[in-house]
């Protein structure tokens, strides 16, 4: 097994790995690359629907969508379609995934099937950096409080997104409160559990206040210096601790460079606890 470190701040291409393989067993070995690294890649693994739905049980109960219909067979399986003259994609902006539910996914599973030969690589950023790393002062405010994040409803996942189709749940957007710092349940360590895309509120600070707050606290986690990229070939497998990271699925799907060609990822997600 060969590892290399993407960037000094998170994620790993991990080689000499077949995903097959692994059982409950050998998993210690893979969860214990994926505390360490935060977001682990795998490049040339043929798994079928089957073998990536087993996979993923090995971390836990495989939950589906909100929002969007799963594939017939297996309904805990998204397919992330971008047509080949869409400018938009599935997962643009900083967020972690649905932190709007009570307990939020703790892995995601991404395969990818096709992809462009340029446009849509995926950015990951470490939220255990960027709360060691965020001023005093904003930590002072922030670390025993707790924010609101909310859903965005169902037409944020399907409308501008012509092959993404909605499970029938149309409902209102809905919300929970999480602590602010939460504690990673595996390892004990921070994280700024806050995301552009969801996180809506500071609770018990005025309006005001919450949003000027949270804009300099999304300015921070934004920084190119807690993340890493990966470009995508197809086969490829990423496996992500929601937990403790965001992701930026980039739409730079330009003409005459990354427009004209479609992407097709399959995604996962791994019930997770209720943030502490
Ligand atoms: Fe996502």
């Amino acid at each position: 097994m060969e590892i290399n470190i993407l960037s000094g701040a998170l994620g790993a291409e991990v080689s000499g790995f077949n995903l097959n393989t692994i059982t409950q067993d050998n998993f210690e070995k893979l969860n214990t690359l994926l505390l360490e690294h935060k977001v682990i890649f795998f490049r040339d693994q043929n798994i079928s629907s089957e073998e990536l739905m087993s996979l993923g049980s090995l971390f836990g109960p495989v939950e589906e969508h909100a929002y969007v219909k799963g594939l017939d067979d297996f309904p805990q399986i998204t397919r992330i379609v971008k047509a080949a003259n869409e400018k938009n994609q599935w997962g643009e902006g900083w967020h972690s995934d649905v932190s709007y539910d009570v307990t939020p996914c703790k892995t995601i599973i991404l395969r990818s099937i096709k992809i462009p030969p340029v446009g849509g690589d995926t950015v990951f950023s470490n939220m255990e950096l960027a709360w060691e790393t965020l001023d005093q002062d904003i930590k002072d405010i922030v670390e025993n409080k707790n924010a609101l994040h909310t859903s965005n409803g169902s037409k944020f996942f399907v409308e501008d997104y012509s092959q993404m189709e909605s499970n029938g749940n149309i409902g209102e957007k809905y919300s929970n409160e999480h602590p602010i710092v939460r504690i990673h349940p595996e390892t004990g360590n921070k994280i700024l559990y806050v995301n552009p895309t969801y996180t809506k509120k500071i609770i018990g600070l005025p309006k005001k206040e919450s949003d000027a707050l949270l804009e300099k606290i999304f300015k921070h986690q934004e920084k190119l210096d807690l993340s890493c990229r990966f470009k995508w070939t197809e086969n490829a497998v990423a496996i992500l601790d929601n937990r403790c990271t965001q992701h930026y699925a980039i739409a730079d799907f330009y003409p005459g460079r990354g427009l004209g060609h479609e992407r097709i990822m399959d995604r996962i997600a791994i019930v997770g606890d209720q943030p502490f």
